[in-house]
């Protein structure tokens, strides 16, 4: 992979500094490039939301704000108030997610926020009784666990038996009873099939079934209008080198001919995006601490491991990576060196699930050298176990 120019300078002027080296370096210029993309190629109606748990440092917090994303999508209390710090009024954020605490709806609906996702019955009725306590209203979507999953995908969302919403097939037992909630004002649906696809086709898919879901509703419950769709996140960056990223303008594009189709100009198509716009804006940095031959294959040893970056090894997949040298002098003459070969990468914690790469074809690293992930700006610290072994933080460097 090739390490581009300012992330590798930045890292020679940190490691300059003397301290071991584990950091973060974001520059968050290709997620503003992104969004002002998909802002200019996406259908009429569509509003691009940030889903926040990608990566909630204030930088990506900033960036979606400057680049007028429609809002943010958040996923518990604490991604509530670190967007509304960041300058989001609570007006424009959505929220998705089972299991919502009492305090966290008590908060949605005093701040009034934009939509909450119904994931049930009974959050329903939860949610119902903090509006009756306040005497406010507020606008929701039902998720829907359709009965459809994208076999390839990374994690689904929908198919099978799942925390996520209401099975498709228990609709009609369910939204009647949410109709009869007089504080509830019932806006449309909300439908995310699976993370990190990359063929376009299958999202597209996903947003057929819901326009159909749409329909049969419309037609059953008259006086009901969806006038909100959600589709969830879904678009897929990728890892694993390949050449063929997700194409979101060929998305866009069906989508156009689907609406044009189901004549269902003039609503709102929401999209909540993590990963496609925050991937690429950050990169993990982790120093090399050991190299050592053990039967037959070679362990290179980080400074940081799943405590900071978690996702290869929760995926199983190595990121792109790249190492910068940094010719440090010899501890002894027998030091391990890399040259030519496939290792493997793992941190300082006492499992053997920490691991960073496997079997990954490396030019050249010696102890000393700072091993570089790409596509980390997207679930990477904020999905670590930070705790393990209490080892520091990374540092998180804005470019
Ligand atoms: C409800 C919801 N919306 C949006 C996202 C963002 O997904 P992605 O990063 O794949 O775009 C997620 C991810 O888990 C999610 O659970």
């Amino acid at each position: 992979m090739h390490i581009p120019e300012h992330i590798e300078d930045k890292i020679r002027d940190e490691a300059a500094k003397g301290h071991t080296l584990n950091c973060y370096i974001y520059d968050t210029t290709p997620m503003r490039q992104k969004i002002k993309t998909l802002q200019a190629m996406m259908p009429q109606g569509v509003e691009i939301f940030y889903a926040m748990k990608a990566n909630s440092h204030p930088a990506f917090l900033q960036t979606a704000l400057e680049s007028k994303v429609e809002g943010i999508e958040i996923a518990s209390l604490g991604e509530a108030k670190k967007a509304v710090d960041a300058g989001f009024d609570a007006s424009r954020l959505i929220y998705t997610g089972p299991g919502k605490s009492p305090e966290e709806l008590r908060w949605c609906v005093k701040h009034g926020i934009r939509t909450v996702h119904i994931e049930s019955l009974t959050e329903a009725y939860r949610l119902h009784q903090i509006c009756c306590e306040y005497g406010q209203s507020q606008d929701v979507l039902l998720r829907i666990n359709a009965n459809f999953d994208i076999h390839e995908a990374q994690t689904t969302f929908s198919g099978g038996s799942k925390k996520f919403g209401v099975d498709e097939e228990k609709i009609d037992d369910v939204l009647p009873e949410i109709l009869a909630l007089d504080y509830l004002n019932f806006r449309g649906l909300h439908v995310y099939a699976a993370s990190g696809v990359l063929k376009f086709e299958d999202l597209l898919k996903n947003c057929e079934l819901v326009f159909q879901l749409t329909k049969n509703i419309e037609a059953n419950y008259p006086g009901v209008c969806c006038d909100i769709i959600d589709f969830g996140g879904g678009f897929g960056v990728d890892y694993l080198e390949t050449g063929h990223d997700f194409d979101a303008e060929a998305w866009a594009k069906g989508l156009h001919d689907l609406i044009e189709t189901y004549q269902f100009e003039g609503r709102h198509f929401e999209l909540e995006l993590g990963r496609y716009l925050a991937a690429d804006s950050g990169f993990f940095c982790t120093e090399i601490l050991d190299i050592k031959e053990s039967r037959g294959k070679k362990q290179v040893i980080c400074s940081g491991g799943i405590n900071h970056f978690r996702r290869p090894a929760a995926l199983g997949i190595n990121h792109p990576m790249g190492i910068v040298w940094m010719s440090r002098p010899k501890l002894h003459t027998y030091q391990e060196r890399v040259r030519d070969e496939h290792v493997y990468f793992g941190g300082p914690l006492c499992t053997g699930a920490d691991k960073l790469a496997n079997d990954v074809a490396i030019d050249a690293a010696d102890i000393g050298d700072i091993a570089v992930f790409a596509l980390a700006g997207a679930y990477g610290l904020s999905m670590s176990n930070q705790a393990f072994l209490s080892h520091p933080l990374p540092q998180e460097i804005v470019l």
